[in-house]
């Protein structure tokens, strides 16, 4: 597990996920067995990786990939660092007969996606990425919904995702420097686009055309030792993503704004035959049967009382942490083979998304999606 010294590697991958799986005996396989993963941490700098690894009675651990590559026990190799680390990584690992389970966004280009794709492909290692949200409550329940029926025929999807990520000077940043720097594999588009293409293409049908405005609104901001720094990387993407059957998708992307939601992320989805918004938990519907009929006046005050009209969606079932219900599906895919379509080139063709919705930006175009070919 190489990276775990980030956010993402440490709290959702290594304790959240890989600790907890084995706290839990392990993932249990159709026939009974078991499989119990074993991590060895490797990171760049030794005495956080080694304070980790004490912390949590881990016994391997080290600064050098290379040695850990090279050894035949070890499986699988899983990337949490900065986007731009990983690619390189990758292949390392790939040319070392590993299979892969990786953070996202696979890699900054689409080429280097395709690349690491065709790689895993012809080595005939298994490879994954995190698709997280799918396997959030409140999209599960959606999915749910849209699997059983209840919209009817799908017109459109809005998504609000985002929150005020402070500057830095007067309060501490919420999240790393390196995502407001573009040389640093930074940018609200290649972050956040990864998530939208797999969150659409699988919920509601493949991304055929994306238009979108990528902005830096605040262009200086102060970074972890308290110094300044430029700031070049976008902060805010508005886009819109025309997708197959005829859905509209609109999602707004902001490190720039304050939340007026319920949640950090929502998503509404409107049918013929009802609507539903759905956050990171929670999932409210309307049915058609219940939609009010509001009349355009502004002369009044509007009486209803909209957002009380909608109905929750039960939970109906135990739901895990995202992350970790994700990494169990990729072990028994490792061993058993089982499907898994969150792969490498699920994840190029999100990174694809954010290259065309950059290109869409700076060119003010609506840019059409082409297929992938492998
Ligand atoms: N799935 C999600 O919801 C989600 C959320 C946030 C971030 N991510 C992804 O996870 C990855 C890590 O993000 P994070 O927020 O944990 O970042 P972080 O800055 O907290 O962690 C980065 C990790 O990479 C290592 N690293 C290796 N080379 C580095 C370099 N040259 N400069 C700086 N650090 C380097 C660091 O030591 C650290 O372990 C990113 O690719 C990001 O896109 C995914």
């Amino acid at each position: 597990m190489n990276g775990v010294t980030g956010r993402m590697g440490y709290r959702q991958h290594l304790v959240r996920s890989i600790l907890a799986i084995r706290e839990q005996g392990g993932v249990e396989l159709p026939d009974g067995t078991r499989i119990v993963p074993v991590p060895i941490l490797v990171g760049r700098n030794e005495e956080k990786v080694r304070g980790i690894a004490e912390r949590h009675g881990i016994s391997r651990y080290g600064t050098d990939l290379g040695a850990v590559l090279a050894d035949p026990t070890v499986e699988v190799y899983f990337d949490a660092q900065v986007t731009s680390a990983r690619e390189k990584a990758i292949l390392a690992a790939i040319a070392a007969g590993k299979h892969v389970y990786t953070e996202k966004p696979v890699a900054e280009t689409v080429s280097g996606a395709v690349a690491l794709a065709r790689a895993a492909r012809d080595a005939g290692i298994r490879d994954g990425v995190v698709m997280d949200k799918l396997f959030l409550p409140g999209l599960r329940k959606l999915r749910r919904l849209i699997e059983g029926g209840f919209f009817g025929r799908i017109l459109s999807v809005r998504g609000e995702f985002g929150y005020w990520v402070f500057e830095g000077d007067w309060q501490e940043a919420q999240r790393p420097s390196w995502n407001y720097r573009a040389a640093d594999g930074g940018g609200i588009v290649l972050d956040m686009f990864a998530h939208w293409n797999y969150v659409l293409e699988t919920l509601f049908g493949r991304v055929e055309a994306v238009t979108a405005r990528a902005v830096t609104h605040i262009p200086e901001r102060v970074d972890e030792h308290g110094a300044a720094y430029a700031a070049d990387a976008d902060d805010a993407a508005y886009g819109i993503f025309e997708l197959a059957g005829g859905i509209v998708a609109q999602v707004n992307s902001s490190w720039c704004v304050r939340v007026n939601r319920d949640e950090l992320v929502e998503f509404q989805v409107d049918g013929t035959e009802g609507s539903a918004v759905a956050g990171l938990r929670r999932c409210r519907v309307q049915h058609r049967a219940t939609t009010p009929k509001p009349v355009w006046n502004p002369d009044l005050a509007t009486p209803e009382p909209f957002r009380e009209q909608w109905q929750e969606v039960p939970d109906n079932t135990e739901f895990d942490n995202g992350f970790k219900v994700q990494w169990e599906e990729y072990l028994r895919h490792v061993v058993t083979g089982s499907p898994f379509p969150y792969d490498f080139a699920a994840a190029a063709r999100g990174v694809q998304l954010a290259e065309l919705g950059y290109a869409s930006s700076r060119d003010g175009r609506r840019m059409a999606v082409p297929e992938i070919e492998l």
